[in-house]
């Protein structure tokens, strides 16, 4: 079966810094996957190589076999995205920004108007669609991406931590489309967050990254068990990158030993 994300070896460098160190992973179709790490772990500029924002360095990258370095039109039309930082236009109604989105993505002119009302429907804005965004709130504004990202019917739904911010309402209407879009159109969903509950809710499997490598992969229940009895998804997330916390990042010798430390600390808590 073809993956739905397959990650062979990718490395990306800003300037000397390395963000994302031989990452290999694949992503099956129908999956919820979930990439988890420390803020500066390279989750954002693997999303970036992916969705053919930044160009590749090394490795390859393939969506449903299709190739990011070579089909990169073929990818953006399989892909839909929901980035970190904002991404809508305040000026323009909720409506006008899904429409900018659909005309982005080629969805054909005749099923333009339809698409937008069933987008704006599914995440509940018709009733707000002819506002300003500018006026929308965090949770409104979170919503309307997901519609923006979900007009051209993507097989890969990318979100990258599309519920910071949110209150706990706004957060849990926001995961329930997402849920009900994945059940009800067999979509591939990859997302970022920071909240372990939610990620370990959601997510078939999890991705742990630390410092651009990965670090840990597995389901939420694998990587729990693995971690020692009554481990939450939180305690996994700290065994992995304890040696991050409070230190200064360091890369040599003493931030090595520092960092073997602080994990096997953190090892003896679990078990
Ligand atoms: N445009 C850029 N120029 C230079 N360095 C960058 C750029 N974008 C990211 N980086 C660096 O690359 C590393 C990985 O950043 P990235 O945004 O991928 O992390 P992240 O895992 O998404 O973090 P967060 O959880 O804070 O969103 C960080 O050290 C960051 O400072
Ligand atoms: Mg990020």
């Amino acid at each position: 079966m073809t993956s739905a994300i397959d990650i062979r070896g990718l490395g990306y460098s800003f300037g000397t810094h390395r963000a994302v160190d031989d990452l290999t992973l694949a992503v099956e179709p129908g999956e919820c996957f979930g990439l988890l790490g420390p803020n500066g772990a390279g989750k954002t500029t693997t999303i970036r190589l992916l969705n053919t924002l930044l160009p590749l360095q090394t490795g390859e990258v393939e969506i449903f076999g299709r190739s990011v370095r070579t089909q990169a039109m073929v990818v953006r039309r399989l892909l839909g995205y929901v980035p970190q930082q904002l991404s809508i236009e305040g000026a323009l109604s909720g409506r006008e920004n899904v429409e900018w989105f659909a005309r982005l993505f080629d969805v054909p002119r005749r099923e333009r108007r339809a698409r937008v009302d069933e987008v704006l429907e599914m995440v509940d804005l018709r009733g707000d669609e002819s506002r300003l965004a500018s006026t929308y709130s965090g949770g409104m504004v979170r919503r309307l991406e997901l519609a923006q990202a979900l007009v051209n019917r993507p097989a890969l739904l990318v979100l990258d931590e599309p519920t910071v911010g949110l209150d706990p309402v706004a957060r849990d209407s926001v995961w329930m489309r997402v849920a009900q879009m994945q059940r009800d159109h067999g979509m591939t969903v990859l997302l970022t967050t920071h909240y372990m509950e939610e990620a370990d809710a959601l997510c078939d499997r999890v991705a742990l990254m630390h410092r651009g490598a990965l670090r840990a992969l597995g389901s939420p229940d694998e990587l729990k068990a693995a971690a020692g009895e009554g481990a939450s998804l939180e305690d996994v997330f700290r065994h992995h990158t304890g040696e991050a916390l409070g230190d200064d990042a360091g890369d040599g010798e003493k931030g090595g030993l520092r960092g073997v430390r602080a994990t096997r600390r953190t090892a003896r808590r679990l078990g």
